[in-house]
């Protein structure tokens, strides 16, 4: 061939995206290797234990969760993600074991982590098997969880601790929970899950943001007249500063939102933090664990966070055409996470990222692996790859 027709299949090859479809294949080669240790110490561990789910490393040592933890339906969702990606039944095997450990899940209510727990699991499961008693079991979870919400204040409460502090809290986070309760009406034609995430979510369009764009973590409510007592923060560096991975769960929230109702305000606020992160985010596109610590750029990462974005952006780009400034972010965060923050083949018993922080303020899981960024580089590698 002389070299005008290298140069056309160069280019062809570039303008298609095979190139971009090879270089996944080879991520889906080595998450295949590094999680089949996961697998392995996890399913060694939970023989002898009431815990069912890897969560992080803690001194090096893998750290597993009992099935109330936040975090326990992370897990069993990463091995759906990896049946969805390769159709090798023994990761369906591994993820149907996995589910049922955390079924009880369904009714606690002292809680409103329902969707992180049932919805990335369960709901997984549903979507790749069909399985009738999956879709019970999201049904019951969403009545259970539905249990939390006050028409008064128009939210699901999150937590119950801390009650000296507020009364009626609730997090950015929560916006995640919102998905099982549009699944959930769309699984049974009953109206009011729906009604109870767009409310919800509306209250946090309302009262979670700052005038320059950047969001609370706790908004606590008076839980009788439903006005807002206090605006906090937990796991950021301050009340008026703006927590990283709080800043990703409200971009991946309201775009799921939009993609659920249509509703013009919700896609507005996903592309309103969109801009509001392509100005602040650092040039590898990965964020600190805060925007706003004084101390940047001798601060650690929270690589968590940048896969939630990564995830969100990808969905959005999907959701809103002619935009490409969306997707060329996701993935200038999805090759920094390939290339700077994976974890070397056969170390860190098997998570696939590592530099994420879970709660500096509390010097709790700083600059370690966290289950969850593991889920949400999975997701965002599907998303890329056309699979919602
Ligand atoms: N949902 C708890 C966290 O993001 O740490």
């Amino acid at each position: 061939m002389n070299r005008y027709i290298w140069c056309l299949v160069f280019v062809c090859y570039t303008i298609s995206g095979w190139g971009q479809s090879l270089q996944d294949e080879k991520i889906v080669a080595d998450a295949t290797e590094q999680l089949r240790y996961l697998v392995e110490y996890t399913e060694q561990l939970v023989q002898d234990s009431t815990r069912v789910s890897p969560r992080t490393l803690e001194n090096g040592e893998l750290e597993l969760v009992r099935r109330g933890d936040w975090t326990s339906g992370f897990y069993p969702g990463i091995l759906w993600q990896m049946f969805d990606l390769t159709r090798d039944e023994q990761w369906k095997d591994w993820a149907q074991t996995a589910t049922a450990r955390i079924e009880r899940e369904k009714e606690n209510g002292r809680t409103h982590d329902m969707g992180f727990k049932v919805y990335n699991s369960f709901g997984k499961g549903y979507q790749l098997t069909g399985d009738s008693h999956y879709r019970e079991v999201i049904v019951h979870a969403a009545k259970t969880l539905s249990s939390r919400f006050n028409p008064t204040v128009g939210c699901i409460r999150s937590w119950d601790h801390n009650a000296d502090k507020w009364q009626f809290p609730v997090i950015i986070d929560n916006m995640l929970n919102l998905e099982l309760l549009f699944a959930t009406t769309k699984l049974t034609g009953d109206s009011t899950y729906y009604q109870m995430a767009v409310s919800h979510a509306g209250k946090t369009l309302e009262n979670h943001f700052r005038k320059d764009g950047g969001s609370y973590h706790v908004v606590d409510y008076d839980p009788k007249t439903g006005e807002v007592k206090h605006r906090h923060t937990h796991q950021g560096h301050a009340h008026e500063s703006t927590w990283a991975r709080g800043q990703a769960w409200a971009i991946y929230g309201f775009t799921m939102c939009y993609r659920e109702t249509g509703e013009e305000r919700f896609l507005k606020k996903a592309l309103a933090l969109f801009s509001w992160l392509s100005e602040r985010l650092p040039e590898d596109g990965v964020a600190y664990w805060d925007f706003d610590v004084p101390t940047i750029p001798k601060e650690p990462r929270d690589a968590s966070a940048a896969a939630v974005m990564a995830s969100a952006l990808y969905e959005l780009d999907y959701l809103v055409p002619h935009k490409p400034a969306l997707r060329e972010l996701a993935d200038r965060i999805m090759t920094s996470l390939t290339d700077s923050y994976r974890n070397e083949k056969g170390t860190s018993s098997g998570f696939l990222l590592g530099h994420s922080t879970g709660s500096k303020p509390h010097h709790s899981e700083v600059d370690v692996p966290l289950i969850y960024a593991d889920y949400y580089y999975l997701e965002a590698l599907l998303r890329k790859n056309g699979k919602f």
